[in-house]
């Protein structure tokens, strides 16, 4: 019997694997055309597509992750140290028979990010002393039984001026709207796109350095999630699918710089920075948020 003529040897495999035919699919003896979507997502973008058992683990830390919010929450006021806010959250993951993801990740010092006003992301903790007015982002990811859940929330230390209540809400509804952008077919510009069109319509700006991520077993893995980009671009996203969301914006421009100690990623120009984070999984009619918290 003659073979199906799918491609030529040497051409690219259609399964868009990048590797020519002869040494993929037809060396696999199987049409590219039975390559189910798991195959195709895991070779064309190494996206591991999470089954049921999977995403049930992801959100039981994810129940863990945003509980270990609110009492970070509840903790946060005037004199309270960063450092006080990674022991209680440090504590309350080894109790929950946890583990701290950031903790020697990379070489991170600590259990947990603190952010404090102008700083974007990865704070360390240290013995600053948050004052009234000021706005801290706690960033927790806990792994469970194997699996990580990512999440964190920009809080106000007491009273706080309207330019930071400013900033939070604009983070918080840019959050908000990209979860809007998230079912299948729609693709991971479409995300970017309702958080860029949203935030820089309110007059803050949207970093670019740091982005969303696939997340499982694994901290940080594929694919990218941009917070900023194009309607229509980039991968259409399946159910199944799990990554973060997690827009920084900023009041001010979007440049940043990164403190000697290699983590601290401050606003460039000064300006106070809020983000908040969420885990999420395409479903088949839009998604589920994995660490859930009301915005
Ligand atoms: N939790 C951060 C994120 O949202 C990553 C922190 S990495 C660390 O992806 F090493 F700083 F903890
Ligand atoms: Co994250
Ligand atoms: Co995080």
């Amino acid at each position: 019997m003659k073979e199906e003529l799918i491609a030529g040897r040497n051409d690219l495999c259609p399964c868009g694997s990048g590797l020519k035919y002869k040494r993929c699919c037809m060396l696999n003896q199987r049409s590219p055309h039975d390559l189910s979507v798991a195959d195709l997502y895991l070779k064309n973008y190494r996206i591991k597509l999470k089954t049921a058992k999977d995403i049930a683990g992801i959100k039981k830390a994810g129940k863990l992750v945003v509980d270990t919010l609110w009492l970070a929450k509840e903790f946060i006021r005037p004199g309270v140290t960063t450092n006080d806010i990674n022991r209680l959250v440090h504590e309350y993951t080894i109790k929950n028979g946890a583990r701290p993801a950031p903790l020697n990740y990379r070489g991170y010092p600590k259990s947990t990010c603190t952010s404090v006003n102008e700083v974007i992301c990865h704070g360390i903790p240290s013995d600053r002393v948050l004052l009234e007015g000021d706005i801290v982002n706690v960033d927790v990811t806990s792994i469970l039984e194997e699996y990580y859940a990512d999440a964190n929330m920009t809080f106000f230390v007491g009273e706080c001026r309207e330019d930071a209540h400013k900033i939070v809400n604009i983070a918080r509804e840019s959050l908000k709207r990209a979860l809007t952008a998230v079912k299948p077919d729609n693709t991971i510009g479409d995300i970017g796109h309702e958080i860029q069109r949203y935030a820089e319509g309110q007059g803050a700006s949207v970093v670019r350095e740091f982005i969303g991520h696939g997340i499982g077993k694994v901290f940080h893995e594929p694919p990218d999630i941009p917070h900023f980009g194009k309607p229509h671009t980039g991968i259409t996203l399946v159910p199944g699918m799990v990554f973060t969301i997690e827009p920084m914006v900023n009041l001010g421009k979007r440049f940043l710089r990164v403190l000697d100690d290699q983590w601290t990623a401050v606003t460039r120009d000064g300006s106070l920075s809020a983000q908040f984070e969420q885990t999420i999984v395409v479903t088949e009619n839009g998604y589920e948020v994995l660490t859930p918290y009301d915005l």
